[in-house]
């Protein structure tokens, strides 16, 4: 479980203060999938960021599973983010000389996990995201749903407490993003992977258990599903336009 307490960041730019995050409280439920949403600017790739220990925070508190994570040293940190933290980057960041299957391996080795875990773990991941077929090509020789499908896949070969990802269709063409959606929906049901994920496209976020809205640093509103997908994104769009000021298109 994934506990934020009063989490502060600002940000000093040519002598003058901005307030990114203020004050912000909010927790996830192990299995639970959250999507975050909101403007641009208002925090969610920086909230993200502290919760990765890729940045500093000014104050407050992140727990994961009964531990403070937030501004921990280095060593911890790296700890922390071997065996906690799983990451799906936008642009995928697979490791072009290596194959699908050693992709996944990567953290698995570098956890010293042995081969006969680490073959039981890649074969349900393989079978999970459907990439059993392209374990043996290398990143450059498959299509962008598929990079997307293996990183999620590498992201959580170490059993991660929490899978982060910040708007992980965002490169995506609409085809390979259903198929990304798809392979998350798949990582929380048939995994029951805990997932945070920023994302600015309502449909992702339809299939998420909870939508939190950020503005100006500050949680704004959450949004329960208690309907089908479908149901729910019609909220989400209303609920965008509003926090927009805009029309948000489906
Ligand atoms: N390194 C930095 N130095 C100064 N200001 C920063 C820095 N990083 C982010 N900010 C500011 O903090 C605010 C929040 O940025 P953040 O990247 O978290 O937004 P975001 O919600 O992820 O936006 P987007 O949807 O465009 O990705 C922005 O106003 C941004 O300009
Ligand atoms: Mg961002």
């Amino acid at each position: 479980m994934l506990i934020i307490k009063e989490l502060k960041k600002t940000f000093v730019s040519k002598g003058s203060e901005y307030i990114a995050l203020q004050s912000l409280n909010l927790s996830v439920k192990n299995g639970e999938f959250v999507a975050v949403m909101g403007p641009s600017g208002s925090g969610k790739t920086t909230l993200l960021n502290c919760i990765s220990g890729f940045m500093t925070a000014d104050a407050g508190e992140i727990i994961l599973d009964g531990e403070n994570i937030l501004n921990i040293g280095e060593e911890k940190l790296a700890d922390v983010r071997q065996n906690k933290l799983g990451f799906v980057f936008q642009d995928f960041m697979l490791i072009n000389g290596l194959t699908v299957l050693e992709n996944i391996y990567l953290p698995q080795i570098i956890s010293n996990k042995n081969m006969k875990s680490m073959e039981e773990k890649t074969k349900i991941l393989l079978d999970a995201f459907r990439i059993r077929k392209i374990k043996n090509k290398y990143p450059n020789e498959i299509s962008g749903g598929e990079k997307q499908r293996v990183a999620i896949a590498r992201a959580l070969s170490n059993n991660p407490s929490i899978l982060l990802a910040d708007e992980p269709t965002g490169n995506l063409d609409s085809k390979s993003s259903s198929a990304v959606i798809e392979a998350f929906i798949d990582a929380n049901k048939k995994l029951g992977a805990t997932i945070f994920m920023v994302t600015h496209d309502a449909f992702a976020a339809s299939h998420s258990d909870r939508v939190v809205a950020l503005k100006d640093g500050q949680i704004v509103k959450e949004l329960v599903r208690n309907t089908p997908p479908r149901e729910f994104l019609n909220d989400i769009l209303n609920f965008m336009k509003v926090i927009n000021g805009e029309t948000y298109d489906a």
